[in-house]
């Protein structure tokens, strides 16, 4: 059962979870939660791979690469990978990894930078040239920034950057979690779409209200790390204190994030909008929803 929560203001609950990140706790779990790198459910990477393979995009930025687990595995599908985030924690396993792989051509070649979405045009600008073929931003990242004003207008600019790294002609691929349905049940599904990690997890949901808006879901994984013991795990853990960990989120209603990417990107772009990487027509609740967003090229006839 969901808590529900209600205040007029985000007051100072707000405060501090910037980078959510920031204690590297929760990217030591963060490694946990996601399993094996190597390990995608199929239903992702056929989805992911075979879409940009059909876009012909080649040149990608990874605006939310975490540890790294995504990029990795479009460098592995021989993708040219920049990639970003802006928690030192977590990208410190995508460094990690990149050194290890290091002798491979990819690896060897793949860019990591630090870099937060409301300055990230400005900060990568001389990696953009004209823009990227793809920008991806996936595993429920873009809600980790919260609405501090009211108005959404943080949430808006991140979305105009993205725009900025995309050429025109290229793609935006964009995910949240079914907040409408988080929303409306109070409850959170723990199966996750994108990893196979064999630790199962359960996730407890908060909704925060704010004048009778939601404002905030609060999640709190629970993940059983004892089946750790059994494998080659580099990850140093202490049990007791990180089988759970916190995250807040910024609930976004479908409509509405929607009409955000259109705000952004213009009527003459491609809008369409998948639901567990299939077609919203063949499943009635999805856990996640993917928008993509085919930026209008002068090229493109519509
Ligand atoms: C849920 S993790 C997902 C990482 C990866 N895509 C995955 O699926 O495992 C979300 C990532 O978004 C990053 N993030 C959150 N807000 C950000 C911001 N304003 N600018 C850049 N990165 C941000 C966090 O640091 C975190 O690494």
């Amino acid at each position: 059962m969901a808590n529900m929560i209600t205040t007029r203001s985000l007051g100072t609950a707000s405060e501090g979870i910037k980078d959510q990140y920031a204690d590297g706790k929760a990217a030591k779990v963060w490694e946990i939660f996601i399993g094996d790198k190597k390990s995608r459910t199929e239903n992702y990477k056929n989805f992911l791979v075979g879409l940009l393979k059909r876009k012909g995009c080649k040149r990608v930025l990874d605006v939310a690469c975490g540890t790294g687990i995504d990029s990795i595995m479009l460098l592995e599908e021989g993708f040219e990978v920049v990639s970003v985030d802006a928690s030192d924690k977590m990208l410190k396993y995508a460094l990690k990894s990149r050194w290890n792989r290091r002798k491979e051509a990819a690896f060897d070649n793949w860019i990591i930078e630090e870099a937060n979405w409301l300055t990230l045009y400005d900060d990568i600008k001389d990696l953009v040239g004209n823009g990227f073929d793809a920008v991806i931003c996936l595993g429920n990242s873009f809600a980790h920034m919260l609405d501090n004003f009211g108005d959404q207008r943080e949430q808006k600019q991140a979305i105009r950057n993205f725009e900025k790294c995309v050429k025109p002609g290229g793609l935006l691929l964009i995910d949240h979690r079914n907040y409408d349905y988080i929303i409306d049940s109070g409850s959170t599904a723990s199966k996750c779409i994108y990893y196979n990690s064999k630790h199962t997890t359960d996730i407890k949901t908060s909704v925060l209200f704010v004048e009778g808006r939601p404002a905030l879901v609060t999640l709190d994984y629970l993940i059983d790390t004892a089946s750790l013991d059994d494998e080659k795990s580099n990850i140093i853990i202490n049990e007791d204190s990180i089988s759970e960990f916190r995250l807040s989120y910024y609930p976004h209603r479908l409509k509405i994030f929607n009409m955000m990417l259109k705000n952004a990107f213009g009527q003459n772009s491609n809008y369409k909008i998948y639901g567990d990487f299939k077609n919203l027509e063949e499943i009635r609740t999805p856990n996640f929803y993917i928008h993509l967003v085919e930026k209008s090229s002068p090229y493109s006839n519509k």
